[in-house]
């Protein structure tokens, strides 16, 4: 199997220059890498947990879809599909809400944040909270898993929710793949160095700061309107201006060639105007943007053939989908009844959460020691002898915290015990822990 690379797009808002830059480009570029299989959806699940409005998530969601054919996501080479066209999407997130712990989504950051938020304000910790935002990492989960994604590029803000995500898949092999890998565990891809444009204040570009130049809205005019209103200092014409840290100059480096941006940025130190220097950006920005509008304009006029896009990008989505959900339900045991099934014919399966336990003792030799015990009673680890107890305990500690990381590391007799069923007995007690 090829790498699979799979992104998800949350159709609330309307994108603006820095959503443009920051995400659509750089994407639809890697999109066009050889040797990789692109998966690119949109959230529209995950979009109805902050939004109650029917029309504006309809609205949103076909004005995100045409936006992304129109910047040159090309739908014959990636899976381009509605998240809410897969209903294996939310069959995946039962299973998977099944094994998540609870603990888990409590420290999810955007659950914390808002319980913080509300006792800060004197109100129930909760008050406001649906269950959509507080299992809201599962349905990414499902959304990763169930392509076998093995990278997604992420701001930092999700890299949380691929961890998580990551934690479910480990748990899911572990209870129900019966020694298989049924998913591949998934590696969040930080974008650190795409570019984050600045609005026209300066700060980040972003609809939180009502600081956007719009992408396509509006047109044309709307795009000159927006960058006439980008503050800058107050040198008049003629006077040097210094071009680095100034927003206007940043916005027309996001969109330049290297020769373009010299240009400009000498012509600046000359004096040249910022009435001028905003001219010349409109027509820049104008030269990129212009014929994705075009596009944008004429896919927005006939709906019915987006539609038809994405009905073909999710029939192409499912096929993936629905062979590796069938083994799903198969491991979990919903299957079609058989005679093995009629209790009796097939040995119980020991239970799997039946964890190991570490014990801590101290021998005739006067040292302190701990192993590592199956629920059956097999030796899984043996330490070696230390001369304080409080030594012992921290060993313990760690390799319940780290899990099978730490064995290499961990002062062990290796002649007894079995590593390899004590690193499964580690990670166990590990999720346990997690869990707890
Ligand atoms: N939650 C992501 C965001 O807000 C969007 C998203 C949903 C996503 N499902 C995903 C991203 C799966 C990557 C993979 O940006």
């Amino acid at each position: 199997m090829s790498e699979r690379v799979l992104t998800g797009i949350t159709t609330t808002g309307t994108p603006h220059l820095g959503n443009y830059v920051g995400a659509i480009r750089p994407s639809v570029a890697a999109s066009r890498e050889p040797g990789v299989q692109s998966f690119f959806f949109l959230a529209d699940y995950h979009a109805l947990i902050k939004c109650d409005d029917p029309a504006r998530i309809a609205r949103s969601r076909l004005e995100i879809a045409a936006t992304w054919l129109a910047c040159g996501l090309d739908p014959a080479r990636v899976t381009f599909y509605r998240q809410s066209d897969i209903p294996e999407i939310p069959e995946l997130t039962w299973l998977l809400t099944c094994v998540c712990p609870k603990g888990l989504m409590n420290r999810a950051h955007a659950y914390k944040a808002a319980t913080d938020a509300n006792e800060a304000a004197g109100q129930e910790p909760d008050d406001g909270v649906s269950m959509g935002l507080f299992s809201y990492p599962i349905l990414m989960a499902a959304d990763i898993l169930l392509f076998n994604a093995h990278r997604v590029p992420v701001g930092r803000d999700q890299v949380q929710h691929i961890e998580m995500a990551r934690d479910m898949a480990q748990r899911f092999n572990h209870l129900f793949g019966a020694g298989r890998e049924l998913f591949v565990l998934p590696r969040a891809e930080i974008e650190e160095d795409v570019a984050t444009l600045p609005g026209l204040d300066g700060r980040k570009m972003s609809k939180s700061y009502d600081n956007t130049i719009p992408l396509f809205a509006g047109g044309a005019a709307a795009l000159k309107d927006a960058i006439a209103r980008i503050v800058t200092d107050s040198r008049a014409p003629g006077e040097p201006k210094e071009p680095d840290g100034s927003a206007l100059v940043m916005v027309h480096d996001a969109f330049a060639t290297p020769d373009e941006r010299a240009a400009f940025h000498a012509e600046l130190r000359a004096g040249l105007a910022w009435g001028e220097a905003k001219q010349r950006l409109v027509a820049l920005v104008e030269r990129h943007i212009g014929p994705m509008r075009e596009r944008y304009v004429e896919l927005m006029a006939r709906p019915d053939r987006i539609e038809d896009i994405l009905q073909a990008g999710a029939a192409k989505a499912r096929a993936v989908a629905r062979p590796l959900l069938d083994e799903l339900r198969e491991a979990v045991g919903l299957r079609p009844a058989t005679a093995a099934d009629t209790g009796g014919a097939a040995p119980a399966k020991p239970r799997a959460e039946a964890l190991a336990a570490f014990k801590q003792y101290r021998e005739a030799d006067g040292r302190f020691y701990f192993k590592l015990v199956a629920a059956d009673g097999a030796l899984l680890l043996q330490s070696t002898g230390f001369d304080n107890g409080r030594d012992a305990g921290a060993w313990v500690k760690r390799l319940k915290a780290e899990g099978a990381a730490a064995l290499a590391e961990a002062p062990l007799d290796r002649a007894q015990g079995d590593l390899a069923a004590a690193a499964a007995a580690l990670d166990a007690l590990a999720a346990a822990e997690a869990a707890a």
